[in-house]
């Protein structure tokens, strides 16, 4: 039944920053998902007879991409798969299992924020033994292969039901059908006061989560509204869409736009949260208070040991270098090591499983721990809660304490959407060219202290990456980082992240575009936004 099949490389299949990613149509050659899936295979050593996890987040081409590599594990010689009922499986929960069942690795079919459907995205990533994602001797590893791959093995076999909760065999393989929701609804009660944040549901607190038509809904409604007694309608778009309900699953200001005018309508919720397509990202805005992703890490950070399953401490935190330093000054107050990271979950894999960092965090509206090795948006929710039950204040009242206390890292990103691929190159080639003469210069930001390009090297095995974004640093400690976006799959997406610190005695209170203005200009200036992009005005801001 084994047959092998002769292909010829496709020179795309070079995964960004979370796995592969490009449209359906391109996806959907023949083929191309084939030699995706082998070219992972064939980069691995060792896994014959063991276990393999598979799902997603069941965008447009989940089912039948999921057909393709159980046939093709079997015929690999995989002993058995896990595969969420119905091909579901949110990031973190893939992640979970993977690690509860002591799987070899994994495949999380996902395009994460990016919107599904026929003429939109779809993506493979493969995890390893941790639940992480693939490390980048890994990720290199397959690019090589995609590249002189000539033929792939797959089994000759009907398609498996993946509806029906149970055990089969294809070929000599096991296949489990699971409950996608349960193992991960049971990690999350073992981490956080469930009967606490309940008892606080009960009193009248009154909270909102938007699914956007994603991979979240059956989490949600087992977590908020069946295990911790939300009402019903607590969870919003809670049923997982092949296209999404056309819309982008992206928790930001601009795709929740639904839930965040809910959250500054007169009679808002006390609390609100969004989760992206594949359930990593979180969004939080309390009752008339939108909370960014950097400070949330912040928050989470310097009040985890209120939730039972942090109730020890911290052993570090780590933050990608693109991620405010509000987390930093969490870490100096606790006395435990901050790890600044390139962008992308795969870097924190290494801290977390070396026991040196706990909790981890980006700007890019990622936040997790050490209890799975991807970013986690319902756990942010649920830590955020517990924090809120044990604490008794709003979000607003906790965020004006913790700035209070810190003080505050102004933030923002402008995104540069669509932009064509040379003019985005050429725009970072002349950047990267101009570091050695920016600083003692002086713009409308102030003056710059130093300027370079970001690279890292990883303390546990000393790996080092390079070129992982540019950063301008001014001597008040103002910053701006530029980088090209990893995830995208048309055109190429500018990132300028914009901070600036105010100290405790400082001004608090400003809106964060008042305060970051003098560097959006500095940005303007050092990089010549407008004459590469044509674009006078990023798309989003976030
Ligand atoms: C994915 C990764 C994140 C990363 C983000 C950055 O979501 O899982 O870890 O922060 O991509 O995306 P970008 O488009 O900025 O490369
Ligand atoms: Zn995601």
């Amino acid at each position: 039944m084994i047959q092998t099949v002769s292909t010829q490389p496709f020179t795309d299949q070079k995964p960004g920053t979370s796995g592969l990613r490009k449209k359906v149509r391109i996806f959907a050659q023949p083929h191309y998902a084939e030699n995706f899936v082998q070219s992972v295979f064939d980069s691995l050593d060792g896994f014959a007879g063991q276990t393999l996890v598979v799902g997603g987040d069941g965008r447009y081409l989940n089912r039948e991409v999921i057909q393709i590599v159980l046939k093709m594990a079997a015929a690999n010689g995989f002993g058995r798969v896990l595969v969420g009922q119905g091909g579901i499986l949110s990031t973190p929960a893939a992640s979970h299992l993977i690690r509860a069942s002591g799987a070899f690795g994994g495949l999380v079919l996902s395009a994460s924020h990016n919107p599904g459907g026929p003429d939109e995205d779809f993506g493979i990533k493969y995890n390893i033994g941790n639940g992480g994602p693939a490390p980048e001797k890994v990720t290199d590893a397959i690019i090589e292969r995609t590249l002189s791959i000539e033929s792939y093995k797959i089994l000759d076999a009907p398609d498996m039901d993946l509806d029906t909760i149970g055990t089969a065999t294809l070929g000599g393989m096991t296949v489990d059908v699971v409950d996608p929701v349960a193992a991960y609804a049971d990690l999350m009660e073992s981490l956080f006061d469930f009967a606490a944040i309940r008892a606080k549901i009960a009193g009248g607190f009154t909270l909102a989560f938007d699914s956007m038509s994603a991979v979240t809904g059956p989490y949600a409604v087992e977590i908020f509204e069946k295990r911790l007694g939300a009402p019903q309608g607590t969870v919003m778009n809670g049923t997982p869409l092949p296209d999404f309900g056309h819309h982008h699953p992206d928790p930001n200001l601009v795709h929740a736009k639904q839930l965040y005018d809910r959250m500054m309508a007169p009679d808002a919720p006390d609390f609100g949260a969004a989760s992206d397509g594949d359930g990593d990202r979180n969004l939080i805005i309390g009752r008339h208070c939108y909370v960014t992703p950097s400070d949330s890490l912040a928050v989470l950070a310097a009040n985890a040991h209120l939730a039972p399953g942090y109730a020890a401490g911290l052993k570090g935190i780590a933050r990608s270098m693109p991620t405010s330093g509000a987390a930093d000054r969490v870490a100096e107050k606790l006395g435990v090591p901050l790890y600044e990271t390139p962008t992308g979950w795969k870097f924190f894999g290494n801290l977390l499983d070396a026991g040196m960092a706990t909790i981890c965090g980006e700007e890019s509206a990622g936040t997790g721990s050490d209890h799975v090795r991807e970013k986690d948006g319902i756990w942010a929710v649920l830590l955020w809660l517990n924090i809120l039950a044990v604490r008794g204040e709003s979000v607003a009242a906790i965020m004006a304490d913790h700035w209070a206390t810190y003080g505050r890292n102004y933030y923002a990103r402008h995104d540069y959407e669509a932009i064509a691929k040379d003019k985005a190159d050429a725009l970072m080639a002349a950047l990267r060219a101009s570091l050695d003469s920016l600083p003692g210069t002086t713009n409308s930001g102030g003056t710059i202290k130093s300027a370079d390009d970001f690279a890292y090297t990883d303390p546990t095995d000393q790996s080092v990456s390079r070129n992982q974004g540019v950063r301008i640093l001014f001597t008040d400690g103002s910053r701006v980082v530029f980088r090209l976006s990893g995830t995208g799959t048309e055109g190429a997406t500018l990132r300028v992240y914009l901070e600036r610190y105010v100290d405790t005695d400082g001004d608090l209170g400003m809106a964060t575009g008042d305060a970051l203005a003098p560097l959006i200009a500095a940005a303007q200036d050092v990089a010549d936004i407008a004459g590469y992009t044509g674009m006078d005005e990023p798309s989003v801001i976030t």
